[in-house]
């Protein structure tokens, strides 16, 4: 559906709120409180409400996320159901990649085309700083098992944080020299850990952008598949893009075609808006079904918000829920 000139096509789908890491941006060290079970949207109901409202509102894509969505329980099923509802052209997930050595396989075999990885840093000591556990070795042999099971393309997120880790951008650059690999370097945004953001604000795009420029002369690229917000260059002669997602200095709001459901059966239309979600799980537990769901979907996307109002500079970070409650 077209809302503002914003055609609606793609769904984030967060399937659970909670996960293995508790990276320094996005939780607390003693982890968030997570929603009991059965505030959790179940698989059979999540796919009767996709399945109703996905041919109505024109969803094209989804992308499953959490939280960390690999460690729901049964996601491979949930990923066949999606995918023999035969609408989706697009079926893809945001992961930290601590699983995907196991699941790539699997994944690619009940459905998924691709998956998007977060990593912040190439370095091991600094990757448990900044995500408080896990290994950096698992996280690259996933991304290795990913390319081998044909989940493409593989793009790879790195939030860029002055100060923690915005030395490591021609690091992370390179890895797209040898592999078809993509990597989309994205600015802070002042959610989840205001602490941290106050202290260290954001980088913006575009210089980081230059300073990738002057190390290796950056040439634009048409974008891998995808519905996203990133501009993309290539590094010359590389077989990767790379790519920069900037929500603050460049709002991409006036082309946002993008809702998200959370875990808990919040219809949410903006990242950054806390108080736009409608509640999609209520009447659909009190029996609601059929033209009813997709009227609460289009009236939800109806009052997306026209754009955010984060401040450049960050304005506080005055949010209710952190990335793994939305689903980033
Ligand atoms: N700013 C930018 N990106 C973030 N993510 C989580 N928190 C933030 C933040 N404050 C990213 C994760 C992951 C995606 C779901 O969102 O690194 O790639
Ligand atoms: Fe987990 Fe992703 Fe949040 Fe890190 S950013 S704690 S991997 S949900």
């Amino acid at each position: 559906m077209t809302e503002q000139g914003r055609s609606i096509s793609y769904l984030r789908l967060s399937v659970t709120d909670r996960c293995n890491l508790r990276c320094i941006y996005c939780m607390p060290q003693e982890g968030i409180r997570i929603l009991p079970q059965r505030d959790i949207l179940t698989y059979d109901e999540l796919v009767e409400i996709i399945a109703t409202v996905a041919g109505p509102l024109g969803l094209k894509g989804i992308r499953i996320t959490g939280g960390e969505p690999l460690v729901r329980g049964g996601i491979l099923d949930l990923v066949r159901r999606l995918s023999a509802m035969g609408v989706i052209e697009d079926l893809s997930l945001t992961t930290n990649a601590l699983l995907l050595t196991k699941m790539a396989g699997p994944l690619r075999e009940a459905g998924l085309r691709r998956v998007n990885i977060s990593l912040d840093t190439l370095r091991p000591d600094r990757y448990r700083r900044i995500c408080r556990g896990g290994s950096l070795e698992r996280v690259m042999a996933g991304i290795d098992a990913a390319v081998e099971a044909g989940l493409a393309p593989v793009k790879i997120n790195q939030v860029v944080i002055p100060g923690v880790n915005d030395d490591e951008v021609e690091q992370m650059a390179r890895l797209t020299v040898d592999r078809e690999l993509h990597v989309r370097f994205i600015e802070f945004m002042p959610i989840g850990n205001s602490d941290l953001q106050r202290r260290r604000k954001y980088i913006s795009s575009a210089s980081l952008r230059s300073k990738l420029q002057e190390s290796f002369g950056l040439c634009s690229a048409d974008g891998p598949r995808g519905l996203g917000p990133a501009r993309y260059y290539r590094i010359p002669g590389a077989k990767g893009n790379i790519g920069f997602i900037s929500p603050l200095s460049r709002h991409f709001c006036s082309s946002c075609n993008r809702i998200r459901l959370t875990a808990d059966g919040w219809i949410r239309t903006c990242l950054l808006s806390d108080r736009v979600g409608v509640d999609v799980k209520t009447p659909f537990r009190a029996g609601e079904r059929g033209d009813v769901l997709v009227d609460i979907f289009r009236e939800a996307i109806r009052r997306k918000p026209a754009s955010h109002d984060l401040a450049p500079k960050g304005n506080g970070g005055n949010f209710i829920r952190t990335m793994c409650q939305i689903g980033g």
